[in-house]
Order: C-alpha cells, then sequence, then structure tokens
C-alpha cells in the first residue's frame, strides 16, 4: 500500500472502531510502519475524526517530521515495531472489554483470557502478557513492552488497555477487534466454567494459521 493508501486506512479504520465504542473521546492511537519512517495517529485526536492528511509522520529514529504532533503513546509503538521485524502496525485501545481483564488480571500473567474461541486464538496466539500499570506517555514503559513484543504479538497494558500488533494494518485491527470480543466473552462466562479448546485444538489453530 502507498503511504496515502495507508492515511486513508488508519482514518477509516479509526472510524470503524469508534464507531463501534472500541474507543471513546480522545483515546486509542494507531502507528504503521513505511519505508522511510511510520505514521502515527496525532495526540488528543479522534479516532473517528482522522483527517489523513494531518497524520503525524515519524522519520525511522522515530522524530517528528510532518503533521501534527504524534500520540504521547509513542513508546508504546517504538518498544512494539522496533522488536517485532514482522509488525507493520500497531493498535492501542480502551476497549471497555480488554480494559475490564487488564483491571482483574495480576502484572506478570500471560494468559488472563483462555482460548474459548479459534478466531481469538488464530489472531492473538497463546500468549497475552499483562504489563504493569505506567502512567499513559510514560517512556518507561518502552522496556517492558518491548520484553512482552519478544514473546507475544498482543498484550494488555494493567488498568490501561490492549497493545496490538499486526503483519498488516488491517491484521493489527482485526486481532484488536478479536482481543475485544474474547475479553467480553470471557466477561460473560465468569463463574460459570465454560468449555476451553483443549491443548491439542489450540496448536493445531496455531500450525494453521499462527
Ligand atoms: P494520545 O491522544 O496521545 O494518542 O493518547 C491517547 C491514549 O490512548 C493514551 O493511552
Amino acid at each position: 500500500m502507498s503511504e496515502s493508501e495507508l492515511r486513508e486506512a488508519i482514518a477509516a479504520h479509526g472510524r470503524l472502531l469508534f464507531g463501534r465504542g472500541y474507543s471513546v473521546g480522545s483515546a486509542g492511537n494507531i502507528s504503521v510502519r513505511l519505508p522511510d519512517g511510520f505514521l502515527m495517529t496525532p495526540t488528543n485526536s479522534c479516532l473517528g475524526r482522522l483527517d489523513p492528511a494531518r497524520l503525524s509522520k515519524l522519520d525511522r529514529a522515530w522524530q517528528h517530521v510532518s503533521g501534527d504532533p504524534p500520540s504521547k503513546e509513542v513508546f508504546m509503538h517504538r518498544a512494539v515495531l522496533e522488536t517485532r521485524a514482522e509488525a507493520q502496525a500497531v493498535v492501542h485501545l480502551h476497549s471497555t472489554h480488554a480494559t475490564a481483564i487488564a483491571c482483574l488480571a495480576a502484572p506478570g500473567e500471560t494468559a488472563p483470557i483462555p482460548p474459548l474461541t479459534p478466531y481469538f486464538v488464530m489472531r492473538i496466539g497463546r500468549s497475552l502478557p499483562v504489563i504493569p500499570y505506567y502512567r499513559p506517555g510514560d517512556p518507561a514503559m518502552e522496556p517492558a513492552i518491548a520484553a512482552a513484543a519478544r514473546e507475544a504479538r498482543a498484550m494488555l497494558l494493567a488498568n490501561h488497555g490492549p497493545v496490538v500488533s499486526g503483519r498488516s494494518l488491517d491484521d493489527a485491527v482485526y486481532a484488536a477487534e478479536e482481543l475485544e470480543e474474547a475479553a467480553k466473552l470471557a466477561l460473560l462466562l465468569r463463574g460459570q466454567a465454560p468449555r476451553a479448546l483443549t491443548a491439542g485444538q489450540v496448536e493445531a489453530l496455531l500450525q494453521a494459521f499462527g
């Protein structure tokens, strides 16, 4: 995809995510890798009303070169995109159910949501580490996120929300949506001993789609 197609795609996905209530107000941010740097949603922007022409552009050293000033979560996105060579995009949301799990699960947990459905396993994988709480924009989160990103394509920030990467922007957005629905199911079924996929079923999914 060209840079201008990616700009349009970020705005289109932002509009859909916002429309579904997966981000509210000016919460959430999206980044995409470019041949000469990165595109990011601007700080304090509403994902539902992004202007493709005003997205922040950063160079390969993550210095702001054009557009509005970037998200304060640049360290979060940098940690994932610099750690995971295959990742082309990162989506951070405050989507309600994933954030609820991020308030319940203990930092250090790696499977706070059980493998209830195939698409959760296919999109998120085996591991969803829970990172300790950091205030939004705190550069101190970068090493913790980089360490988690070595093992997992998605993670939960305690009391804050999900961070999800993908091999394309579509892939990252679809995984973030699947994570939100899996979190919702896990909360709906809490205390009811739902049947989870077996280790063998999980393995078969990862072999086929991982
Ligand atoms: P920005 O407006 O700086 O992108 O921050 C929003 C957010 O989601 C903080 O976690």
